[in-house]
């Protein structure tokens, strides 16, 4: 099955008590344990800054983290670091593959130690083969917009699990001014649109019919939110792959 979801000022309202009656606790929760052991998550701090962020959490996570959820094998790509972290870490066999572009690496350690057990590998996810089988694979806000490489990922991790939980991030009318790094030389970077959305699913669906049969193009649209929703342009589609057997 491939559902997917666009995010929306509607769905956004929708869910938003919910997810605030849900999740500030555990953030207020985890920013104190944070602060005992010396550790500062970037993605904790967008958790209590961002409302629609809390929101997103709860749509992808928050089964995840009931607390009769059974645990489960899962794999998270980017996941940063938060109090959604720390809970997976905690209720499942969870192991995440950061960059850590955002934190240090002590942050991830100091958790870690504070846990009694590893489950960070500090790497780009390409350089990490995916070669243990996993109930689920998450990546949440880091493709295409952060990372394009978004095909080559899926061929890594969809035959390694039996589902994955997608956040895909997109634009229009937008361009970034990037820099590359071993050079300087600045960028005229136009991240992934609509239609490169549209060519990803439609590529999904030919690669893996037994799998995808369809999905529902209604929800393939973009629409500016900008300081409706989100502070710029962005439009997040959720997607859900799960297989039939
Ligand atoms: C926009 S942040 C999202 C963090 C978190 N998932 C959230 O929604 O708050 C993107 C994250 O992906 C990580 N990241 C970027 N490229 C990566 C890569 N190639 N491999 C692993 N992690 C990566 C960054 O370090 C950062 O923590």
């Amino acid at each position: 099955m491939l559902e997917i979801v666009h995010f929306t000022p509607v769905c956004f309202e929708r869910d938003r008590i919910q997810a605030d009656a849900w999740l500030l606790p555990l953030l207020r929760e985890s920013t104190q344990h944070f602060q005992t052991i010396g550790v500062h998550g970037i993605s904790n701090d967008w958790l209590g800054q961002q409302p629609w962020k809390r929101v997103l959490a709860f749509q992808v996570f928050h089964d995840l983290l009931e607390p009769a959820s059974p645990q489960r094998r899962i794999l998270e790509v980017g996941g940063g670091l938060s109090a959604i972290t720390e809970r997976l870490a905690i209720q499942h066999d969870y192991s995440l593959i950061e960059l850590a572009t955002h934190e240090k690496e002590e942050n991830y350690r100091k958790l870690e130690a504070s846990l009694g057990r590893t489950f960070v590998t500090l790497a780009d996810w390409s350089d990490t083969p995916f070669t243990a089988p996993r109930d689920l694979v998450i990546a949440n806000d880091l493709f295409p917009n952060v990372d394009q490489r978004l095909y080559a990922f899926i061929d890594a991790a969809w035959p390694m699990c039996r589902e994955l939980r997608l956040t895909l991030t997109y634009y229009e009318n937008t361009v970034w001014h990037v820099k590359r790094i071993p050079s300087g030389e600045q960028l005229i970077v136009r991240p992934w649109g609509l239609r490169e959305v549209r060519v990803f699913l439609d590529h999904l669906v030919e690669c893996h019919p037994h799998d995808f049969p369809s999905y529902d193009r209604t929800q393939l649209v973009y629409h500016d939110y900008e300081k409706i929703l989100f502070t710029n342009r962005r439009n997040i589609l959720r997607v859900r792959m799960t297989k039939q057997t």
